[in-house]
């Protein structure tokens, strides 16, 4: 960027006016890197340019202005870093005073931090005074009575801020109370994000009494936890968590965890129930059985809703029909087309054949968590990758630490685990009769 060659306040200002038009990610950091020493006054409300930047603007901005000092904050470079803070300080201190709004902005920003290790890097420029103000304004505010279950689900993630009374209340309620699940699960991510250790214990203590719905996603909100996989995988082994109960999406997490003493702790556990290319032959023999006998006779109303349900349980999380489900796998069109007993192998052993594409991934990132999906999009700077259940996440490459490729489809093995020949059959006729969106055969 050739605001180097201008004189330091006009480059300064000729950055801010480009900020509203900026919104794709690449440019953000280019911009930010052009900044550099003085980006925190990119956004500083106290410059013309910035102070006509609208709430969303600025949130996006926030969003990757604030990796990118707590990045600089732990270099080495300690000069620069003083100054950084001293400013940062000031304007965190300006900002806050301006309305009790300001402490909301502040906290929806930093609760988007990975971990809180890398949120005190941040906090440790503020003044005191100014922290402990903001904590209790948003401790408040946590607490207020009378929310809409949205705005509920907002406040939930500022619990990555509150004292650890208050947390664990809340952990209680939303785990005793039928919360929604995306509920459930920003109250115990907030929690994981604030207090690992504790957190963890009180999601084992509790989870045999989970439904299936909300346990799936608790495990794989430990595994991909640096500090709470290693508690997780005591547990399993003290058998606090019985095998079955890890669902087969859970277990391919497991067995592919990047950190090697990890996996094969995992893989030990699993050592005598994966089954044996003989017995997965013998398996998809048994279930073909089933499918056959089935599939000669044309299938009523009721058991094709079961197939829907098995579909919404079991695959939903990857694959989308219609409205249904998320577009993490390939999109399951043209059923119809394809014999049951194809659909059987692809789903029975989807290491069969393994598109590239499809081809699940684990990024260990610098912060220590693990995320596991499939790539979306790569660039010199940045991955996406898109996990089950369709979350998106942007790593910038300078914070992976290490990309592997399992060798396997994203596609888990062992659903027979979770289907039962007659099951299966009822969910191959429904893939093979549902009626997709027309528009469907557009898309990809
Ligand atoms: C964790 C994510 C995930 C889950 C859960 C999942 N799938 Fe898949 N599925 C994939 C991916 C990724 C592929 C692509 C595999 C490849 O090409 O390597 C795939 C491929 C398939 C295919 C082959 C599609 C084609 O065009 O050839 C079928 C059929 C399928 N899945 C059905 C199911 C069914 C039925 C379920 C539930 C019982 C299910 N999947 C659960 C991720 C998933």
């Amino acid at each position: 960027m050739a605001a180097d060659a201008l004189p330091h306040e006009q480059s300064i200002s000729l950055l801010q006016r480009l900020i509203p038009q900026a919104m794709d990610s690449t440019t953000r950091s280019v911009i930010i890197a052009a900044a550099g020493a003085e980006s925190w006054r990119l956004i500083d409300s106290r410059s013309s340019a910035a102070q006509s930047l609208d709430a969303k603007t600025e949130k996006i901005w926030l969003a990757s202005l604030l990796p990118y000092w707590c990045q600089q904050l732990n270099s080495e470079n300690s000069k620069a870093n003083d100054d950084l803070r001293r400013n940062l300080q000031q304007h965190v201190h300006h900002d806050l005073a301006k309305s009790s709004a300001r402490a909301q902005v502040w906290a929806d920003a930093i609760a988007k931090l990975p971990s809180q290790a890398i949120a005190n890097r941040f906090f440790e420029c503020w003044l005191p005074e100014d922290r402990s103000v903001w904590q209790e304004t948003i401790s408040k505010a946590i607490d207020q009575t009378g929310m809409e279950p949205a705005e509920q689900e907002s406040r939930a993630t500022w619990l990555r801020f509150a004292n650890s009374k208050q947390r664990h209340d809340w952990l209680d309620r939303v785990l005793a109370t039928s919360a929604s699940g995306t509920n459930q699960m920003a109250t115990i991510e907030a929690c994981l994000w604030a207090d690992a250790k504790a957190t963890t214990s009180a999601l084992l203590d509790r989870f045999s009494g989970m439904t299936p719905r909300l346990q799936e996603p608790v495990l794989l909100a430990l595994v991909s936890h640096p500090v709470a996989v290693i508690d997780l995988v005591d547990a399993i082994e003290s058998k606090r968590v019985s095998i079955p109960q890890i669902t087969a999406t859970v277990r391919q997490r497991m067995s592919s965890h990047p950190k090697t003493e990890i996996r094969k702790r995992f893989a030990k556990l699993f050592e005598s129930t994966e089954p044996t290319d003989l017995q997965l032959k013998e398996v998809i023999e048994s279930y073909r059985v089933v499918l056959q006998r089935t599939s000669e006779k044309l299938p009523d109303t009721t058991s094709l809703e079961r197939g829907k349900a098995s579909f919404q349980k079991n695959c939903a999380t990857c694959h989308r029909i219609g409205q249904d489900g998320q577009d993490v796998g390939p999109p399951l069109k043209s059923l119809h087309e394809k014999s049951p007993e194809q659909l059987l192998i692809s789903i029975l052993d989807p290491n069969r054949e393994v598109d590239p594409r499809f081809q699940a991934y684990s990024v260990l990132v610098d912060d220590g968590r693990v995320l596991t999906g499939v790539i979306r999009e790569e660039s010199a700077n940045q991955i996406v990758l898109a996990e089950s259940g369709g979350k998106l996440t942007t790593i910038a490459r300078a914070e992976v630490e290490q990309v592997k490729g399992n060798g396997y489809s994203l596609m888990p093995q062992g659903l027979q685990q979770q289907l039962t020949p007659d099951a299966l059959a009822e969910l191959i006729a429904w893939l093979r009769n549902v009626q997709t969106h027309p528009m469907d055969a557009f898309q990809r």
